[in-house]
């Protein structure tokens, strides 16, 4: 059964455990302005809390844009304290979509630039349409990144390849986007929905406590060194050797037999 969430710049519909959120501003190429953010908020907390929910696809409303970044009409008149506190605010609702313990697959089905790049890298997993467009083009307005780019650009593609994207302004197609492993897949436009719900489904047929454990160990132990973040890496592990989906998932595969799980 499907369900639908009302927001105003947003579409939410949740089918058979997979919720995919589309951002709902094609007028101006879904340009992220304070309302997105706070339905994006709103949105993801109730995801987060949602049991019937386990992977959450994000893309754009139209055939142009994913997000064309930040609402430049809300930039043009502000000076530094309000710049802080967009940037801050920014930044917070993107950590909380990269924290919310489910993967979030970005479906790029066009431009994705500044703030909108930004909010693709914030993302566990991101799919591409061939016609998909990216860069940090925030340069050319006087700007640098302000939600995350400058940080998350370098530790994904490397400091080089991104300091290239983002000291230029320019952009790139979807093939030079998965060529700086900037993607993870690009398929046809035509593709995209499906791929990324064939995907989300390849998770949900994994144990779930097990995926929301991958992505603890991988983002908490990227801020760490390596021999702490190797103790953080046991310590999940041995968590989930007391859960029921491990004595399940062994057991299955031992006695043959496809395992059922039960998320405890
Ligand atoms: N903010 C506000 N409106 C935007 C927008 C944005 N980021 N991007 C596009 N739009 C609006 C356009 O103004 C236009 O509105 P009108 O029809 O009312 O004129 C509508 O969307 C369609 O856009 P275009 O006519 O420009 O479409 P195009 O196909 O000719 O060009 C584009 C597409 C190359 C993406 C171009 O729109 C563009 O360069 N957009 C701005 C991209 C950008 O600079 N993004 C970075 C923003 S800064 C940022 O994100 C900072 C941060 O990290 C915090």
């Amino acid at each position: 059964m499907s369900q639908t969430l009302p927001f105003e710049t947003l579409a939410c519909e949740i089918e058979d455990q997979i919720a995919v959120v589309t951002l709902n501003r094609p007028q101006v190429l879904n340009a992220l302005n304070g309302q997105v953010f706070t339905d994006l908020k709103e949105i993801f907390a109730q995801l987060e809390d949602d049991p019937a929910v386990r992977v959450i696809l994000l893309t754009g409303a139209g055939e142009k844009a994913f997000a064309a970044g930040a609402d430049i009409n809300e930039l043009a008149g502000i000076g530094c304290s309000l710049g802080q506190d967009l940037s801050h605010r920014g930044q917070g609702v993107f950590r909380q979509i990269e924290t919310c313990g489910k993967p979030v697959i970005a479906l790029i089905n066009g431009y994705a630039l500044g703030g909108g790049c930004e909010l693709a890298l914030a993302c566990t997993l991101r799919l591409a349409s061939s016609s998909a467009e990216f860069g940090q083009p925030e340069v050319r307005l006087g700007l640098i990144p302000g939600y995350g780019g400058t940080q998350r650009l370098p530790r994904l593609i490397g400091s080089s390849a991104a300091l290239k994207l983002l000291l230029t302004g320019q952009r790139i197609d979807a093939s030079e986007a998965l060529r700086l492993r900037l993607v993870d897949e690009v398929v046809e436009p035509a593709e995209l929905m499906a791929r990324g719900k064939e995907l989300a489904r390849s998770i949900l047929a994994v144990a779930p406590l097990a995926v929301s454990a991958c992505i603890q160990a991988v983002y908490e132990g990227a801020d760490r060194g390596l021999e702490s973040a190797l103790r953080l890496e046991s310590t999940i592990f041995g968590h989930l050797c007391d859960t029921k989906d491990k004595i399940e998932g062994t057991r299955a595969f031992l006695e043959k037999r496809p395992p059922q799980w039960t998320g405890s």
